[in-house]
């Protein structure tokens, strides 16, 4: 049963016998042909996987052959092929439509299955793909071809040196323990097949705010196993760097960017990782940014930062991610024209075209940081001449750190079909990432995922949707949530309708739930933000450093970010969006606190009611909702009180979200006691419905 975890939505698990029947166009006596015979190709890896798929959903015991003359001649009535276009080409001629990199064509024809890679990631996400189809009962001729949205597919961890993961729930590292790579690799190959079946293409493995031992030569041989137990898979490692590394771990004077002494360190450095591991991802960068060393120490630009690694790599076919997260921690609350939000574009918009072509900057989804409710960041609009990443968090840092269910893909792609304009043409977000607005090769997705040693990841079953949505959201960035969700529940609990409605309506519900039990009308998650992040703390969104403010006082809230009398951020969009954000009136109620200062008085142009009785209802109704997702889940126990969920979930996933939905409950409640009793102490507004404060 704890494999059900550790194989997230890879469980294979046996069909239905009414949806085993629809099998009979795929005979039993298949042969599957993988035209690779290494071990250790994504080519071989995709038979052995569709081998052990067709094993559990179908009860098939299928061979498995490298050559596809050989297997012709042993009669099979039929053949699942899979291999690259080019091993594919030396037997057969054929007409596949044209590929992008790591693209795939599928076609399934009664017995006949053939899936074509690209390359060989693609063949083994073609192989995926598939077995996504049979593990859902879908038997159905298919002829699908299917290509990235973007070639930058990428995971980050923030894993330490010494084991323990930044903003991680779920357990300690699987890579590191004791300032080096661990013995025992086993968990890392598994989360590569995970990765490989999101079509994941790349894995940054240790924390943005790194450690410049890790650049040691015996963790770099440790990095070297870990890329091994990788590449089977497809996934290419890459490392953060620390950039003081030259002089704190080489001993150099200096870490000018610009010095020889630096970048012939550097070089060195990329070299003797390319020898461990010839196909390295690249470098992920976090400079000048809370506290971490960069180029501006010595007056140089951060593009000049980006492109001493990007140097590096280039003859070696590397990539280097450069964070635009860099903002001033230390800004001065009592100034009303400050503002954090104003950060990435202050300091990357002038350097648009100065990076070189392998460096891509990689922008955090909101102008803040992963809160409940941001505008995108302008910054997508401001680099036609630089290759762009979004960042977004499947760790759930701000969002309840995975005791709380929260669904994240509604609010991704709230950012990422957010069209923003720029010189007056459509320019969705996601065209941005694609490449296609601005005419980019290199573009794409970063999530950060800090996985542990938690056997079901994350430390919470559910929260495993938004990996699984993040995956597919980075290939195709148009598919709809919900049916990824459906897809997702399907593969992971079961194929009972019941407990696919159940699952699909309390996930979807529960991005607006928790938006509305912590902080809505786009004043941030209200959580604490001055050390642990979680649970209510509005107090703590004033008066810091961080610039993450509320700007709250007994007769006001909201930040003031319009040009007119504000920090003037609202003008950073394009002119069109600008001047949408410039108005109350114009603002979605949505964001209407992140824009503007406002009496808590001031009535919603949405359902007409005040900023403060909006804030009571929307924390009761959010909490309210937070009981029925225990309520929708407890009632899929077996009437006979055995914990199988409809007879489907197997008792330890049943109870496991059982608790945490139970904490949820429990926990909704004090967020929305604590938050409503603060503003009512605040602002002294009695509730319209007496709930709130002392009567
Ligand atoms: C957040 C987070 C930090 C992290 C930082 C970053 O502020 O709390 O732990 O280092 O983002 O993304 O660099």
């Amino acid at each position: 049963v704890a494999e059900n975890g550790l194989n997230g939505w890879l469980r294979y698990a046996p069909l239905p016998d009414e949806l085993r029947q629809h099998a009979s166009s795929l005979p039993s006596r298949a042969v599957i042909v993988a035209l690779n015979e290494t071990e250790t190709s994504p080519v071989y890896v995709a038979g052995k996987e569709l081998q052990a798929g067709l094993k559990g959903v179908l009860g098939y015991t299928l061979s498995l052959s490298h050559n596809l003359n050989l297997s012709a001649s042993t009669n099979s009535s039929a053949i699942i092929l899979v291999g690259t276009l080019a091993a594919y080409n030396l037997s057969v001629k054929h007409n596949v439509s044209t590929l992008a990199a790591d693209g795939f064509w599928l076609n399934v024809k009664g017995g006949q299955v053939t899936i074509l890679g690209q390359n060989e990631r693609g063949a083994l996400y073609g192989a995926f793909e598939y077995l996504s189809m049979i593990a859902q009962g879908d038997f159905s001729d298919v002829d699908l071809v299917s290509s990235p949205s973007a070639p930058i597919r990428w995971v980050n961890e923030w894993d330490n040196l010494d084991g323990t993961i930044e903003r991680g729930y779920a357990g300690a590292s699987i890579f590191f323990r004791n300032g080096a790579v661990v013995e025992d690799l086993t968990r890392a190959a598994q989360y590569a097949r995970l990765l490989a079946s999101i079509r994941i293409n790349g894995i940054v493995l240790n924390n943005v705010n790194a450690n410049a031992t890790l650049l040691t030569a015996e963790n770099m041989d440790g990095l070297g196993r870990i890329a091994d137990a990788m590449r089977p898979y497809g996934v290419q490692v890459g490392i953060s760097l620390n950039f003081a590394s030259p002089q704190t771990l080489g001993g150099l004077a200096t870490f000018d960017p610009l010095d020889p002494s630096v970048v012939g360190w550097w070089t060195d450095k990329t070299a003797q990782l390319y020898q461990r591991i010839p196909d390295f991802a690249g470098y992920l960068v976090k400079a000048n940014s809370e506290g971490q060393p960069g180029p501006l120490t010595y007056n140089r630009t951060l593009a000049d930062g980006a492109n001493l690694f990007a140097r590096a790599v280039l003859p070696h076919g590397g990539v280097v991610m450069f964070r635009a997260f860099v903002y001033n921690n230390h800004l001065d609350p009592s100034d009303w024209k400050a503002d954090r939000a104003n950060a990435a574009v202050d300091f990357f918009q002038h350097l648009d075209g100065h990076f070189l072509d392998n460096v891509v900057v990689q922008i955090k989804y909101g102008p803040i940081d992963f809160q409940v409710r941001e505008p995108p960041s302008p910054l997508f609009a401001h680099l036609p001449h630089t290759n762009a990443a979004i960042e977004l968090q499947i760790s759930q840092e701000y969002l309840g750190q995975q005791s709380h269910l929260v669904y994240l893909a509604p609010l991704w792609k709230s950012i990422l079909d957010f069209d923003l304009c720029v010189d007056g043409q459509p320019s969705l977000v996601r065209s941005i990432l694609s490449g296609a607005r601005f005419g980019r090769k290199l573009s794409g997705y970063a999530g950060v995922v800090n996985v542990g040693t938690n056997p079901n990841w994350l430390g919470s079953h559910m929260a495993m949707s938004n990996l699984f949505a993040f995956g597919h959201l980075a290939w195709d960035p148009t598919q709809n949530p919900q049916t990824l969700l459906e897809t997702w529940t399907r593969l992971t609990f079961s194929l009972s309708p019941t407990v696919l409605s159940t699952v699909t309506s309390i996930s979807m519900a529960s991005w607006p739930a928790y938006e509305n039990y912590t902080g809505n009308l786009g004043m941030q998650t209200l959580t604490d933000i001055l050390y642990t992040h979680f649970g209510p703390n509005p107090a703590s969104h004033d008066n810091n450093g961080w610039g993450q403010w509320t700007r709250a006082d007994s007769t006001f809230i909201g930040m003031d970010r319009t040009v007119s009398n504000g920090t003037g951020f609202a003008g950073q969009y394009p002119p069109d969006i600008a001047a949408q954000f410039e108005a109350p009136a114009t603002t979605p109620d949505e964001l209407l606190l992140w824009f503007h200062h406002v009496p808590y008085t001031h009535r919603l142009r949405g359902d007409g009611k005040t900023v403060i009785q909006h804030l009571y209802d929307a924390h009761y109704a959010g909490a309210q909702t937070a009981q029925g997702f225990l309520a929708a889940w407890a009632a899929l126990r077996d009437d006979d009180g055995g914990a199988a969920g409809a007879g489907a979930i197997d008792a330890e996933r049943f109870d496991d979200v059982l608790f945490q939905l139970t904490y949820q409950a429990g926990h909704a409640l004090v967020w929305r006691d604590a938050i409503a009793g603060f503003y009512h102490n605040l602002s002294w507004i009695a509730d319209e419905h007496g709930r709130v404060g002392y009567h």
